[in-house]
């Protein structure tokens, strides 16, 4: 089932209506996944534009891709590409227009994806801009949300870190806003809290959350949300090396505890390696299903499914 908008840059343009029939056409892709795939977009191409350092995220677009019978093409690294040159946001939308047939782009600066959908005649989907936006991820988060436990609707929700910086956490606290009586617990430095873009729309929506700079006070949550410190926003390498490792979640700190853990990854010692094989650490499984979503996203917006 098609969606009902061409383009996909922030988790606010989404309805409850639009994350149903994403969520369904995921689960649904579980099943072309695990036969190795479809040729459902034969024919059709992915750009995918990497102006800012990415593994999982690129290779999840272009795996979807590929396992659903599409090509790629790929940019990747900033000083390699026209950009560099000077070329505008806007005109390498329009030149990759004439190449391909739907387009993932990520790129430093917050608002680019707004501006590149803007003059994009072909599906354009937001991979990460800047501190900004970062759709799939939250779609994803969502996916595995409802998978692990077993509904969205009423869960506590624990997102520990740097809150100020990751997007992740802001489309995350956006999409969750859809659905009924969520609870946030928002753990990080006082120097990475939650921007007020976010918690004014916690309050306009009346969803209930706390602040804390203590870990143990959001380990009673249904989900643990944990994030790296985005070295890569830091104007002060100093204030970096400070906040880097505040928060470090471990087997002993879980004991006893059913909190299911997730990370966007890459995680850079957030959480101890003796997490890993608890059941409740999931943040392997939610790279998995970036790919079914991915997969469901392509071909709604390509109007396959
Ligand atoms: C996240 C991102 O790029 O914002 N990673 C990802 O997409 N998997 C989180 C991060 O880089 O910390």
């Amino acid at each position: 089932m098609p969606l009902p908008f061409q383009h996909l840059t922030s988790t606010k343009q989404l309805t409850r209506g639009d994350t149903d029939a994403i969520l369904r056409v995921a689960a649904e892709m579980e099943g072309v996944l695990k036969k190795g795939g479809s040729d459902l977009l034969h024919g059709k191409i992915l750009a995918s534009l990497f102006y800012e350092p990415s593994t999982r995220t690129r290779l999840s677009f272009e795996t979807a891709m590929q396992r659903l019978g599409g090509q790629v093409v790929t940019a990747d690294g900033l000083q390699f590409s026209s950009l560099y040159k000077g070329e505008s946001v806007e005109d390498t939308i329009k030149v990759v227009n004439q190449y391909a047939d739907i387009i993932a782009m990520r790129h430093p600066e917050q608002g680019s994806a707004d501006r590149a959908a803007s003059v994009s005649a072909i599906p354009f989907i937001n991979a990460g801009d800047g501190p900004g936006q970062h759709p799939t991820q939250a779609l994803l988060d969502l996916y595995t949300i409802e998978k692990e436990r077993g509904k969205i609707d009423g869960i506590h929700i624990t997102m520990v870190g740097d809150l100020k910086f990751g997007r992740t956490v802001h489309s995350l606290s956006f999409l969750l806003g859809l659905y009924k009586d969520i609870r946030f617990t928002l753990v990080s430095p006082a120097e990475l809290t939650m921007p007020e873009k976010v918690t004014s729309f916690y309050k306009e929506k009346k969803i209930a959350y706390t602040e804390t700079e203590n870990l143990e006070d959001g380990l009673d949550a249904d989900v643990v949300y944990m994030t790296r410190v985005q070295k890569e926003r830091f104007e002060d390498a100093a204030q970096y090396e400070r906040l880097k490792l505040k928060y470090i979640l471990t087997a002993q700190q879980l004991k006893g505890r059913s909190v299911t853990v997730l990370h966007p990854l890459p995680r850079v010692g957030e959480i101890a390696l003796d997490v890993d094989p608890l059941p409740t650490a999931a943040y392997f499984r939610q790279v998995r299903n970036g790919v079914v979503l991915r997969m469901a996203l392509l071909a709604m917006l390509l109007k396959k499914a």
